[in-house]
């Protein structure tokens, strides 16, 4: 008999989400349901997934073993947001109601708002700061579902304000359910005290700030913002390799406004993944179709900017692109931290089916943060994260809207929030 402290009884429906990642074309509609589920965990690893008269023959709850009633509750895994801003200061409601007004995200950064008024505020914060900061965003982002996160820095442009920012993104992790995942994004924009000598910034960054964040084990990705007035493609390619020698892994947010070459240059190097993909061309998409690269998309970027043109999802899962889709939560162009949102999104804007966006927020997002070994699916040696919400159907997490049905969630088999609270650790 399987031994097992944690048992998640009788799910109306639970989509597991599991078998091989990244899920491509066909696959990528497959979630894996399973009517009237048993899942058991022992030390935060699941040993089971099945049906109750599997459960009976094979798994021996330990004594004490937790037990949570599902009936009646719809499940899948906690939700990998492989896309975030997440340890920043300040706001940009200000900005937002002149975009109100008509001014595009892009005129406002050349008039030195964006991104560069984000880094104002974030250096100007304290390290504590930014770590209640972080702190408060997760408890939001647990109450949604998602148990895993990528957070990146990129608003302090300058080496004590990098690790300021990475420090409070590792504070916060020690101290929450959600397991984070962070990236240094210093090469997100010049920093107002290099614009007229940017190559100096990008040294900087090759041969200081990203050398002291991988000392300091402070980061596991390098992201590159490759776009028309940010990084060209030749200083990508600088940076990434550089990158790529001190050991980190490769990120690129391309194609978000024009499409430079940024996408094909990501999966040429073998990036972890390429993230936006808002004008992505032919050959992008071919690119990353050939390639381990995931497509990060990112519905909401082009909602809040109430831009016509959106991310080809459909042509890219028919080419055979490993999608997935986060939030790219960030107080500019995407103030969101709700994944089930953005599987709203990825149906209603970007035509993917119910099926296809639960697994591109799940399974392919762990994969596109290289955390599928343990997170994204519910199947034995994975983590016991798992959502429980209060739906009659998958179907419903998408045609629901506007209500957050999330009960209960479970983070390494232990209980974190109940009736939609969060538990306290013990
Ligand atoms: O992914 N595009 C670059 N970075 C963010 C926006 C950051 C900001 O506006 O503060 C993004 O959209
Ligand atoms: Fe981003």
């Amino acid at each position: 008999m399987i031994k097992a402290d944690c048992i998640v009884a009788g799910c109306r429906e639970l989509a597991t989400c599991r078998g091989p990642v990244p899920k491509r074309r066909e696959a990528l509609r497959d979630i894996g349901l399973i009517e009237r589920a048993w899942v058991a965990g022992l030390d935060g690893t699941i040993v089971f997934v099945g049906t109750e008269d599997e459960f009976r023959k094979t798994v021996q709850p330990v004594e004490g073993a937790v037990r949570v009633e599902a009936d009646g509750l719809v499940g899948f895994p906690g939700f990998v947001d492989s896309h975030t801003h997440l340890p920043f200061a300040g706001s940009r409601a200000d900005e937002f109601s002149l975009r109100i007004q008509g001014w595009t995200y892009r005129e406002l950064a050349a008039e030195g708002m964006g991104i560069r008024s984000t880094v104002r505020a974030t250096r100007a914060a304290s390290r504590d700061e930014i770590r209640d900061l972080c702190l408060v965003r997760l408890d939001e982002m647990l109450l949604h579902g998602t148990t895993t996160a990528e957070a990146k820095s990129g608003y302090g442009l300058n080496l004590p304000d990098e690790i300021k920012q990475l420090e409070a993104v590792r504070e916060a992790a020690g101290r929450h359910p959600v397991d984070l995942i962070p990236t240094f994004m210093g090469a997100h924009e010049i920093p107002d005290e290099y614009s007229d000598r940017r190559e100096d910034y990008i040294d900087l960054l090759i041969h200081t700030i990203g050398p002291a964040v991988r000392d300091q084990g402070l980061a596991r990705f390098f992201d590159v913002f490759c776009e028309e007035g940010v990084f060209s493609p030749d200083e990508t390619e600088r940076l990434a390799e550089a990158a790529l020698s001190a050991g980190f892994g490769l990120k690129v947010h391309t194609d978000e406004f024009v499409a430079l070459g940024g996408t094909e240059l990501a999966a040429r190097l073998g990036a972890v993944s390429a993230e936006h993909l808002i004008a992505i061309t032919d050959a992008g998409i071919a690119a990353l179709a050939g390639s381990d690269t995931a497509a990060i998309l990112l519905p909401n970027v082009p909602f809040f900017l109430m831009q016509e043109k959106k991310a080809p999802a459909r042509r890219l899962i028919e080419a055979g692109a490993a999608v997935a889709l986060a939030t790219d939560f960030n107080p500019g162009s995407s103030m969101t931290s709700n994944m089930q949102w953005i599987v709203q999104l990825g149906v209603f804007q970007m035509h993917m089916t119910i099926e296809e966006a639960l697994n591109a927020a799940t399974a392919n997002g762990a994969y596109a943060v290289r955390e599928h070994g343990r997170a994204g699916r519910l199947e034995p040696g994975k983590n016991l994260d798992l959502v429980l919400a209060d739906i009659p159907s998958v179907a419903d997490l998408v045609y629901r809207l506007g209500r957050n049905p999330v009960k209960t969630v479970l983070k390494n088999g232990r209980v974190v929030v109940e009736d939609g609270r969060i538990i306290p650790p013990p």
